[in-house]
């Protein structure tokens, strides 16, 4: 049979009875006190032992080794660790990259000082750096001033090149200037077109535009802002939001704000989709993605438009095109065409354009198109010739 172990206080009482060979209620009887004592604290002990919540006496506090003693094991180790050839070079190695950084970050920061005191431009700082610097503002631009355009009797805006697709044709509005319109609605705009926009699902095709945007995009006639609802900032490295309204701007600008507080690489500019390339002349600034959407019916030359969107894309670089035009059916063509004028005066728009011939004739590659109601509506991804 397994012998339980007995505690030490237990042991010892029974020791005692043995010894004294007298019953335990004699021992337990005030006369004989010492064995009184003795008992009951090995009964006290015992109980103590076996109870579950046992109360543990105040532990003296362990000797604790000086702080001396401490520095002294320290310095040792130290000593022990420096003498190893190996992690001498290593930490050599470490300490000067660490001063040739830490030099390296100290000339960046004079120059970038001087040259931002100076004006001048930093030839030390990589290009890419000086565009994203260049598009965290938050400022409307105003290209047409800044670049001295703001007619479109420039052979280069193309505003004037005839070979617009869009003009002289029955039943389409002659081309005009837009901008005034659209300064003047802005702030009712997204009232007056949400429902239209909802029951058509236009906000699953603005969904379906956002997805193939990527990288430093342009939004080209951006409006009120749309569009925004469905911005990745994930995906969207930086973001340039151009309209030639400013009232339009200036709705889109808030929206963003609100939305992305914290979004920094966002520029806005004020601007015509015709003069474009001007602004791509100026700065360099070129684009993953350009798209636009519902836009090309508010240019005066949509042709023209295109053509700049080509200029100011990267290699490799997509336009993605939300439009609406001419249908596929006649018998809505000949309403639109009918009442395209009041159209264009109530909403700036020329809703019977033949989007597809505009694209034809743009000499740029389809990669994906689609039409909806009707034909009416059209999605396309766009790329250079060549392109990949
Ligand atoms: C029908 S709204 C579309 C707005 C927005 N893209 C959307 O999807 O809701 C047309 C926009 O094109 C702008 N616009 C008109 N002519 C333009 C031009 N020549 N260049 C750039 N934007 C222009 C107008 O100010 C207006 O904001």
């Amino acid at each position: 049979m397994a012998h339980q172990r007995l505690p030490a206080g237990a042991l010892r009482a029974s020791a005692l009875l043995r010894v004294t060979k007298k019953p335990l209620f004699k021992l337990l009887q005030p006369s004989s006190t010492s064995s009184l004592f003795f008992s009951t604290s090995c009964i006290r002990n015992f109980a103590q032992q076996q109870s579950p919540h046992r109360r543990s006496r105040p532990q003296a506090p362990p000797k604790d080794s000086s702080l001396s003693d401490r520095y002294n094991q320290l310095k040792l180790a130290w000593r022990s660790l420096n003498e190893h050839p190996r992690f001498r070079t290593g930490a050599s190695v470490f300490l000067i990259m660490l001063y040739a950084a830490a030099a390296y970050a100290g000339v960046q920061y004079l120059s970038d000082t001087k040259y931002k005191a100076t004006g001048e431009p930093n030839p030390y700082k990589k290009r890419e750096d000086v565009e994203r610097e260049r598009l965290n503002t938050t400022s409307i631009k105003d290209i047409a001033s800044e670049s001295g355009i703001d007619t479109l009797t420039d052979k280069d805006g193309g505003a004037d090149d005839t070979t617009a697709p869009t003009s002289g044709k029955p039943g389409i509005p002659a081309p005009r200037d837009t901008t005034e319109i659209f300064d003047q609605m802005a702030r009712e705009y997204d009232d007056k077109i949400w429902l239209e926009e909802l029951t058509s699902h236009i906000w699953y095709r603005r969904r379906q535009v956002m997805k193939n945007v990527e990288g430093d995009v342009l939004e080209v006639s951006c409006g009120t802002g749309r569009n925004i609802s469905y911005f990745d900032p994930e995906r969207i490295t930086s973001v340039t939001f151009m309209d030639s309204s400013r009232s339009m701007l200036e709705v889109a600008r808030e929206k963003f704000t609100e939305k992305f507080p914290t979004y920094e690489h966002v520029q806005y500019v004020r601007g015509r989709a015709e003069d474009l390339a001007k602004m791509a002349a100026g700065s360099g600034q070129k684009f993953d993605t350009i798209y636009e959407t519902f836009g090309l019916c508010s240019h005066e030359d949509p042709s023209a438009a295109l053509r700049n969107f080509e200029a100011l894309l990267r290699k490799n670089g997509r336009i993605v095109l939300l439009e609406h035009g001419r249908s596929t059916y006649n018998s809505l063509n000949e309403t639109m065409d009918k009442k395209a004028e009041q159209r264009v005066k109530e909403w700036g728009c020329r809703w019977n354009l033949d989007i597809d011939q505009i694209v034809q004739s743009s000499g740029l590659e389809v990669v994906e198109s689609d039409r909806y109601h009707f034909g009416s509506t059209y999605f396309y991804i766009l790329k250079r010739a060549g392109d990949n």
